[in-house]
Formats: C-alpha cells, structure tokens, sequence
C-alpha cells in the first residue's frame, strides 16, 4: 500500500500574477487530499469518497481532457505526465472543499502523482502536475498551485518568484489567523474568462516587456485600456506582494491587512474578477471587529475570500494553518 497527502493551498495575496512570472504569497494549509493505492495491474483505478463514479484510466490515457467522469481528467493529466510503468488500484479522500479556490485539483494531481511513484524535486513535482491541470482543463493555469502543495513549509507563508521559481519561506506570526469563507457561489475556471485574462497580461508584455520589471509609469504604452486595467493590476500586485512579504515577516498585521484590502480592489476594479458575492463577503469580513484586511484568494470569479485576523475574530470558514508540503507517508 502507498499513500500520499498533499495540501491544499490559501493564497496570502498576489493573484493573477504567477503566469506573467510575477510574485505571490501563498501558504499550503492543513485541509489536503490523501491517496492510498495499491500498486499492480495496467491501469489506474481510483474510487473517492465524494464522487458517484470511480475513475479507470490506462496507463497510456490518449487525450485527458476527453475523460469521464470530470474529475478522472486529473488523473488522466497526472498518468500522461508521470508515465507509471504498473498501474495502480485505490482510494481518494479529502478535506478540501471542492472547487472553492483552496487548490484542490492541485491537490488532487500532486497526490496522486506521488502515489503513482513520481520521483523528483517539489518544483519538479509542480511543474508535472501543473502541466496535468493545463491537459486535463484546458485552463492555461501558472505554478502557484502546484508548487505551494509540493513545496510548503509549516508554519510559513511563500514567497514564490515565478520568473525564478524561488521559494522563500515567510514566517506567519503566532497569534495570527488566516481563514477562509467561501462566497457561496462555486467557482469555476473552465470558461474562457482565465485564458482572457493571460492573454490581455501577454498583449502587455509583447508592448512594455515582463511585467515583474515594469513600473506604473511603463502602462502609458499601452493605447488599450483594457490591457492597460489588466497591466496596472498585476505590476501593482506584484508590488503590494513584495511590501506584504516584509510587513508579514515583521509581524505588521495592520500593514499586511491593509496590503490584502488594496489587492481586492485592484482585482475587483481592474483585474475584474469579483463577483457581487465576493465583493459583499470582503467588505462583511473587513467590518468584523478583529479583522486586518481580507480579499478574494485565487483566480476569483467565485470562491473563498482569506482574511487574517486575531485568533477567534471570525467563528465562520475554515482556520487555515500553513504546513509541510506533500508526501508520501506510506
Ligand atoms: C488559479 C491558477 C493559479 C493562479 C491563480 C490566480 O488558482 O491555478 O496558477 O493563476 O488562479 O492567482
């Protein structure tokens, strides 16, 4: 029997930034998805805990994106990259809540691809599965996800540099909390509005060159003042990432707070990917006594906000505590 766990993850702040090699703070957290399997045969059998349908596919899966049920895309994606030579029979459970912007399809790729006997680095480990998502959904996602599940540390936030692929670890202050509560509405990045969104961040660059090393004053350049909206949010994003990571390291949770509340609004305002509930959720949990800041976590369009708080100001949501990256434990 092999059994991996990988974590989900809480993104801290600077969101659609990852794919444009920019900078975000994200934490693996302690609501993960756990894969037991025996190994034999020539397929992969898996049965979860919270879908209808077990999923079956070859040990050479053709095209992932065709797989039925939907999540068996996943594992499709992961068998077409870590090409197991023996199959493998079992089980999938999870903490996470599903489609709620926490990663659990990274979660769910990371631990089967460890389950499946990958062999390599974290980062190698993201960058396979994070190939797997793009297979299995057709969403032109960046590594954040990925490599937060593979690469955590307890305790710490990371700050990812996604042009170097660095990973620094941040230590989150005892007596903070981190808690995400989800908006109500389930999110989705399966639409066109994600690969919409890349595709204005890569018309910026063709004109203004990448984006990490661009300054507010280089968005003049842009005449489209859509791409230039798209442009502002992630070159102030990446800014706001830089200043929280000090503020976080310092202990400065009015100054993170405040850091999360501005990337709201630029994700709301000129990233535009809010949505009426997010937007009411923020400003409920920004209202609660105890509260630093809080702001849409992930791609948005649906989902969880993340606020960070003292201990106790939020009684609703998940409580999020930053952990290790995945393993194997079996
Ligand atoms: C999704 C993607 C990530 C990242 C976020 C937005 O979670 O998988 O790569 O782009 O959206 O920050």
């Amino acid at each position: 029997m092999v059994r991996a766990f990988a974590p989900g993850r809480v993104n801290l702040i600077g969101d659609h930034t990852d794919y444009t090699g920019g900078l975000v703070l994200p934490m693996a957290v302690q609501l993960g998805t756990t894969v037991e399997v025996d190994v034999g045969g020539d397929e992969v059998r898996l049965d979860s805990a919270d879908e209808p349908e077990p999923v079956v596919v070859p040990l050479d899966p053709g095209d992932p994106a065709a797989v039925e049920p939907r999540w068996g895309r996943y594992v499709a994606g992961v068998v077409a990259e870590v090409r197991p030579s023996v199959g493998a029979t079992g089980t999938v459970t999870t903490t996470l809540p599903v489609g709620a912007g926490l990663s659990s399809s990274a979660a769910l790729e990371v631990a089967v691809a460890l389950a499946l006997g990958f062999v390599g680095t974290p980062l190698e480990l993201a960058l396979a599965c994070q190939r797997a998502e793009q297979r299995a959904s057709g969403v032109p996602c960046g590594v954040m996800d990925q490599l937060t599940s593979a690469a955590g540390v307890a305790g710490h936030a990371l700050l990812i540099d996604c042009t170097t692929l660095e990973v620094s670890p941040v230590p989150v202050p005892d007596g903070l909390e981190v808690v995400a509560v989800h908006s109500g509405q389930p999110r989705t990045l399966a639409g066109s509005a994600y690969a919409e969104r890349r595709a204005a961040c890569e018309g910026a660059v063709a004109v203004i060159g990448p984006l990490r090393d661009a300054s507010l004053a280089d968005l003049d350049d842009l005449d489209d003042p859509v791409v230039r909206r798209r442009a502002r949010h992630v070159i102030s994003e990446n800014g706001r990432v830089r200043a929280a990571a000090v503020a976080l390291a310092q202990g400065d949770a009015i100054g993170v707070g405040a850091l999360m509340d501005e990337s709201h609004a630029s994700l709301r305002d000129d990233f535009e990917v809010s949505t009426p509930a997010l937007d009411a959720l923020v400003e409920r949990l920004r209202g609660t006594p105890g509260v630093f800041g809080a702001r849409l976590t992930g791609a948005g369009f649906g989902g969880c906000a993340v606020a960070l708080c003292e201990p106790g100001a939020l009684t609703e949501g998940w409580r999020l505590e930053a952990v290790d990256g995945a393993r194997r434990t079996a």
